[in-house]
């Protein structure tokens, strides 16, 4: 393809996605589609000669569409809101057509320096002081892995350099809460810290870590020989968007010497937020934090940003310094390569960027409030309702609720909440995640789809009273 025929498809293609959101809500919210039934269309093998390009998006309209469930749609309630704005839509295609690529400062110096200022921004956004630093990184499960790397090698005074972990006469141990992200386990499991050395503290009715029942395990694991090494907090957790209290739990991490990561992927967005910020009572306690901005907040993915306060310890696991990446400047700037795994870096800042200008700070705490209200509407409903219960507070935008008509209970109430929301998703009209909570099915209803009004609310309410029904 020319520059040329890259015009002209180009130009169609943003027809395309415009008219995509546009007549989004025309479209059923779930796939309607059985498992292979895009293999069985698709050739086997990759076509000898190029084909017309029309015919490319003449199959992505009649095969991958019908394949897709529509993150974007109204009646989107599922997993969590990973909304892509359209002015950071540009950011990412603009990121794409230019192609560059930041393996140093100076293999592309504003894709550094953009990095580096957008990031900066949204600290400030989100109430951090000036202390923290911030890179980006694709998701949180990547942030969080590194996180637990650089806990390890604090913790090991940089065993890295010598036997590594397989030289550590005691077991480093990380602890988290029952409730933590799967990211957290797979972190810990993949820095080499192993299943065994994971302590999943129990949580209170809310669902937040107990701090004294942290305490305990601390104690507990120094009695018996073996060497605390991190803490993963999360604020906003998964299931029920619980908080961590972090006052306490940083208290903890400062008395023995433990790495605080805070796991804010999902909650970090609502910090834009200054009557959210209690959440974070205690985060300059922490040693590092993990904010999806390809969450809620609305940069399309991939866009996590990962802050830490000691950035030359970061440096120092994360480095490498081959001839051929060295260059004169290299005392004075950034190599973001040294600020986590992945060498070549894409020019993700500019999706960020373009959204921060686009939106205003203003323009997208008005959405998280609007979607802050909806989820306190739907939660008087639900409250107000005689067979249904809300089943953790609803502190952001997620509600956790069960239909539990007199007389239905243990597995017999599992089937009916799987069957009605699997009814829900199969009819298209709504989106919405079943899940466990404490060993029983529940429904998650997770507000804050850029689209999403308070008229989709109220229609989602009245869908959820009739499913139930049969
Ligand atoms: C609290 C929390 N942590 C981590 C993650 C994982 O995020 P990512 O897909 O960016 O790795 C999620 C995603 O749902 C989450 O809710």
């Amino acid at each position: 393809m020319n520059p040329e025929e890259f015009r002209k498809q180009g130009h169609l293609l943003i027809d395309r996605i415009a008219d995509y959101r546009s007549n989004i809500a025309e479209r059923p919210v779930m796939a309607q589609v059985e498992p292979g039934y895009l293999k069985a269309a698709l050739p086997a093998t990759a076509p000898t000669q190029g084909e017309p390009f029309e015919r490319i998006l003449d199959d992505v309209d009649q095969l991958l569409m019908p394949g897709l469930s529509h993150w974007q749609h109204p009646d989107f309630f599922g997993y969590f809101p990973s909304n892509g704005t359209l002015s950071s839509v540009l950011g990412d295609f603009l990121s794409t057509g230019l192609g560059v690529l930041g393996l140093s400062w100076q293999s592309s110096p504003a894709l550094s320096e953009l990095e580096e200022t957008s990031v900066d921004w949204l600290r400030q956004m989100i109430g951090l002081s000036g202390a923290w630093s911030g890179v980006i990184q694709d998701t949180a499960s990547t942030s969080t892995l590194v996180a637990l790397i650089c806990a390890r090698e604090r913790a090991s005074d940089y065993a890295l350099v010598r036997g590594g972990l397989q030289a550590q006469s005691k077991p480093l141990m990380i602890y988290t809460s029952a409730q933590a992200h799967s990211s957290v386990d797979k972190a810990a499991l993949l820095a080499g810290f192993g299943k065994h050395n994971i302590r999943y503290i129990e949580t209170d009715e809310a669902f937040a870590m107990r701090p004294e029942a942290l305490a305990r395990a601390i104690e507990q694991d120094l009695a018996a020989g073996l060497q605390p090494c991190a803490i993963v907090a999360t604020t906003g957790t998964t299931a029920t968007t619980a908080v961590d209290p972090l006052q306490p739990i940083g208290v903890i991490a400062r008395a023995h010497g433990l790495w605080l990561h805070v796991d804010s992927a999902m909650a970090g967005s609502a910090m834009i937020l200054p009557e959210c910020r209690w959440m974070w009572d205690g985060i300059e306690q922490a040693d590092s934090i993990v904010v999806n901005a390809h969450k809620w907040l609305g940069v399309a993915f991939d866009c996590s940003l990962y802050f830490v306060r000691d950035p030359q310890h970061l440096i120092r696991v994360m480095s490498t310094n081959p001839s051929y990446l060295q260059s004169a400047v290299d005392s004075e700037v950034k190599n973001l390569r040294d600020w986590g795994i992945p060498l070549g870096r894409r020019f993700r800042a500019l999706k960020l960027w373009f959204m921060l200008r686009s939106e205003g700070v203003e323009g997208l705490q008005q959405r998280l409030r609007r979607d802050l209200e909806n989820a306190q509407w739907l939660a008087q409903q639900i409250e107000g309702a005689g067979d249904w219960a809300l089943l953790a507070p609803v502190q952001l935008q997620t509600l956790c609720i069960r239909h539990q008509p007199a007389g239905l209970e243990g597995e017999a109430l599992d089937q009916h909440t799987r069957a009605w929301a699997d009814r829900l998703n199969a009819s298209g009209l709504a989106y919405v995640t079943p899940a466990t909570l404490q060993g029983q099915w529940m429904v998650r209803i997770s507000i804050g789809a850029l689209p999403t009004e308070r008229e989709h609310v109220q229609r989602l309410w009245q869908r959820l009273q009739a499913v139930v029904l049969g």
